[in-house]
């Protein structure tokens, strides 16, 4: 494309040139411009005129241009100037005045411009050329005539003159007289100035021959005075008076003598044809006479006027033949030459489209390669990009079946490998069994939890690669965690005649951390490092935490890696060959994966045949401030209140919990079960019945009617259940006064955090994946009972007699905050029947809407103590107010806070206060 458009640009570079080349041709610029400066514009002038213009005719290489003075010297001084100032090549002068024009002829002169002088004489000789008339032959033949007329008739003549400052004149004049002279019989009138104007001429004859009767002839330097002389005598009634002029233009002179206004004329040549021929002569370098004399020696009168007139008009018709040619010629000429411009440029333009027609044929071929290559490439591409893709997404689709099928059966594996679990485990605790049975026992379990940590590990990574792994965090030293975790392997060590050792250094730092995220990360870094450590080498536990950073290097003495092979460990389902370690291979992806959701990274090193070297590092954060500093694209986080989690108990370790205290030590708090599935219902009864009187329910319609009924202690629920599942019966229980309290636990057969939010959201306080253990339920329930107090202590501290935070439009009322609200109202309804000694429970919860029964319950539930408790704290406590802050009686205090007598109400007091209520007024004032 490049070079065909250079091609283009050249080729009309090349036309243009042409074209402008043929134009310069044809056009064709004159070389010489002839300025004229004539003196008058009269008839003979005309023809004079008329002559130049057609001898122009000749002259293509030459341009004339005449200018006229109107008989003013002063005028044609400024036209000679003029053609001097615009460089004229030539310039022919016929002088208005001799004396006049001759520094204006010399001037031109002596700046090199050629000047022809004709008709009339300057007074020096600065000119080219003079073409000379013959003025004084002229009047000499005027003479003669006169003569001869005046010799038969008689009589004077009269001589009426040009100007006198003109040559002609001055020489007709001469001529004429030396005739006269030389004849000397004829009578001379005298000769008068008619300045070559038609009015002084009659003027002149007018009153001349009103004088002089005897004059008989009348002869005038031109023809236009000799018409006025001859009228003036007419219109004295002389009609016998012969008048002669000069000039003889076939116009005027000529017509004037055929039509008998005149006699004759005496012919002054024009010499027009004679002025250009001797310019172009001159201009042209050619020889011309200095002097060129013009003979003139005819005259017209009666008897060849009409002959010369038609003459005259014939040479006029040839005249304007030739001027017709010539402008046909000229016309053709101009015509041919714009044709062949046209002709040029239209062989330029075709030879611009040929070569753009070419270059456009030449890159449409181009184009047309190219696209159809581009095509062909596209289709290729395209086909290849379909197959591709139908490819992927069958393969995806096989994937995804794959995967969900593998992960469906997985679940359904979960729960009846808990129900193996579970009878392998209190087999083997039975006293009576023998040490064979046991250690089959023991075989069996540890497989199931092999098994089971499989299984889990899949359904991690399938959370993981579906972007649902949710980060549940919460403030813990994790170098105490470490120290619980890796305690549990000094057994293994032993076992596989390992040295183990741990350096881990408790700082007392906290931060927020996932404990299952961490304790899974744990646990795959050191089971890999006993896996890979032949007996006799070293695993090697170290873990520190400062303000910025928490650190776990987790060293072995194993097999090492290949730098290949260290490239590659961290890719799911990548397995080191000849490890021969069992497991799906992506225990370190997910590692990886669960330390970059913490914000942390992970490094290792190896040599192959010394072993490897594993440190995680997780950057310190707080729970306070974890909202300020997401760790993890895309990834939720949540703080949880209860601290235990399945997988805890899976892997055999225990996590550090909360201080557990039983809820009341006279009796067992209650639970709920609600579950479709009557094996889980047992294998709940069977773990909790020692801790808890357990009521059972098969759906969440049935749990919801029990827990209203009974207000448990806690339930524990399952999600998928027929009527109506568990999420849905949480929902309930939290939006109902009586229940609201009752901490819910989820039972859910799926790891998806999915689930777990939809929980959640339900209001449930917790989850408990299936499978679970007895270790596991226990923890979870306690933790979600211990809680519950704890935050009820909160409110009785302060928080309970405010009212609820304003709640939003729309937003739905918290469980938390229905408990808060009815705990307000049953503080309320003390407060203001604090003084009424019969205030009773069952009034309260009348008042409340519900019954005393759940009055009792939720109040012990919700604080641990009873409603009765309560109203007697109250008392004592604004006891306390009163007696601190008022001089009021103590007998009046004490009936007035519904107390039965003022001993009652010291009694008490002290029993809260250590002090008698004297005695506490006595320490204040
Ligand atoms: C015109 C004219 C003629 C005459 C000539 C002499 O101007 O007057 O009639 O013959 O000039 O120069």
């Amino acid at each position: 494309m490049k070079n065909i458009l250079k091609n283009l640009s050249f080729l009309s570079i090349i036309s243009l040139v042409l074209i402008s080349f043929s134009v310069s041709c044809h056009r064709e610029k004159p070389k010489w411009r002839i300025g004229v400066a004539q003196c008058s514009d009269d008839e003979w002038r005309s023809q004079m005129n008329e002559e130049i213009r057609r001898e122009m005719l000749f002259h293509d290489d030459a341009t004339v241009e005449i200018r006229c003075a109107n008989d003013s010297s002063e005028r044609q001084i400024a036209d000679i100037d003029y053609f001097i100032d615009n460089r004229f090549d030539i310039i022919v002068v016929a002088p208005n005045e001799a004396e006049a024009l001759t520094p204006a002829v010399r001037k031109a002169y002596s700046k090199g411009i050629p000047v022809i002088i004709f008709d009339r004489a300057v007074n020096d000789s600065s000119y080219t050329t003079y073409i000379e008339l013959d003025n004084a032959g002229v009047g000499r033949n005027a003479a003669i005539y006169a003569a001869r007329i005046l010799r038969q008739s008689g009589g004077e003549v009269m001589e009426i003159t040009g100007s006198p400052g003109s040559s002609p004149a001055e020489e007709r004049h001469n001529g004429f007289m030396s005739v006269l002279d030389s004849i000397g019989d004829i009578p001379i009138a005298g000769s008068f100035h008619g300045n070559w104007r038609g009015k002084t001429a009659y003027r002149i004859t007018d009153s001349v021959m009103r004088l002089n009767p005897d004059i008989k002839l009348i002869y005038a330097h031109n023809d236009v005075m000799a018409m006025s002389a001859a009228r003036a005598a007419k219109d004295l009634g002389r009609n016998d008076v012969v008048v002669i002029g000069t000039d003889g233009a076939p116009g005027l002179g000529v017509k004037a003598v055929a039509d008998s206004v005149i006699d004759a004329t005496f012919i002054y040549p024009t010499v027009g044809d004679r002025v250009i021929t001797a310019a172009i002569d001159i201009l042209n370098g050619r020889s011309y006479p200095r002097v060129d004399h013009i003979p003139s020696t005819d005259f017209i009168d009666h008897t060849n006027a009409e002959f010369h007139i038609r003459q005259n008009e014939l040479l006029r018709k040839k005249t304007n033949q030739i001027e017709e040619i010539n402008s046909k010629y000229t016309f053709t000429k101009s015509l041919n030459a714009q044709q062949n411009i046209f002709l040029i440029a239209c062989m330029a333009v075709a030879l611009l489209l040929g070569a753009g027609v070419a270059g456009l044929l030449y890159f449409l071929r181009q184009k047309n390669r190219l696209q159809k290559e581009l095509l062909e490439k596209n289709n290729r591409l395209t086909e290849w990009g379909e197959r591709q893709a139908a490819l992927y997404s069958r393969l995806e689709e096989a994937t995804h079946e794959k995967l969900v099928f593998f992960t469906n059966v997985s679940h359904d594996l979960l729960t009846p490998l808990v129900l193996i679990a579970e009878p392998i485990d209190m087999l083997a605790a039975e006293n009576g069994i023998s040490d064979s049975a046991r250690s089959l026992l023991l075989m069996m379990k540890r497989n199931v939890g092999i098994l089971k940590r499989m299984i889990e590990q899949i359904l991690d990574f399938r959370k993981y690669q579906n972007g649902k792994t949710t980060l549940n965090f919460q403030e813990a030293n994790p170098e105490s965690l470490v120290e619980d975790w890796a305690r549990l392997f000094t057994n293994t060590a032993a076992r596989k005649n390992i040295k183990y050792e741990l350096d881990i250094r408790d700082s007392g730092l906290t931060m927020a951390v996932d404990i299952e995220k961490l304790e899974r990360i744990f646990f795959n870094l050191i089971s890999n490092a006993f896996k890979y450590t032949p007996p006799r080498g070293t695993v090697r536990v170290v873990c520190s935490m400062d303000q910025f950073h928490f650190r776990l290097t987790v060293t072995d003495t194993g097999r090492g890696m290949s730098q290949n092979e260290l490239e590659r460990i961290f890719e799911r389902y990548y397995r080191i060959n000849g490890a021969g370690a069992k497991g799906v291979g992506i225990g370190l992806a997910l590692t990886k994966a669960f330390v970059e959701l913490m914000a942390g990274e992970i490094k290792v090193e190896s040599m192959p045949d010394k072993g490897s070297s594993f440190t995680v590092t997780i950057p310190v954060r707080h729970i306070d401030t974890l909202s300020e500093s997401p760790v993890n694209n895309g990834v939720s986080y949540r703080t949880e209140i209860d601290l235990t989690d399945e997988s805890s108990q899976e892997t055999g370790l225990r996590l550090p919990v909360a201080d557990i205290s039983p809820v009341s030590d006279s009796e067992k708090p209650l639970m709920l079960v609600i579950d479709d599935n009557e094996d889980i219902r047992s294998l709940v009864r069977m773990i909790c019945e020692e801790e808890y009187d357990v009521i059972e329910a098969a759906d969440g319609k049935e749990g919801i009617r029990k827990a209203v009924k009974y207000v448990p202690d806690i339930i524990v629920c399952d999600i998928m259940m027929p009527e109506m599942d568990g999420l849905e019966a949480t929902r309930r229980i939290k939006e109902e006064r009586a229940t609201s309290h009752i901490p819910v636990l989820i039972l859910t057969a799926s790891r998806l955090d999915e689930q777990r939010v939809k929980s959640y959201d339900s209001g449930a306080d917790g989850y408990i994946s299936k499978p679970f253990t007895e270790e596991m339920l226990k923890a979870r329930s306690r933790n979600l009972i211990a809680n519950r107090k704890r935050i009820f202590d909160l409110f009785l501290e302060g928080g309970c007699d405010k009212p609820g935070k304003q709640k939003k439009d729309g937003e739905k009322e918290s469980p938390l905050s229905i408990d808060n609200d009815f705990y307000r109202d049953f503080l309320t309804i003390v407060r203001a029947n604090i003084s009424d000694e019969n205030l009773s429970v069952k009034e309260i919860a009348s008042r409340l809407g519900i019954g005393p029964t759940q009055l009792t319950r939720k109040i012990k539930s919700l604080t641990g103590t009873t409603a009765v408790e309560i109203i007697r704290e109250l008392r004592l406590r604004e006891g306390r107010n009163l007696l601190i802050t008022t001089d009021r009686p103590i007998a009046d205090i004490a009936f007035s806070l519904g107390f039965s007598s003022p001993q009652y109400f010291a009694r008490c007091f002290r029993e809260k206060y250590d002090k008698t209520p004297t005695e506490l007024r006595a320490s204040v004032r």
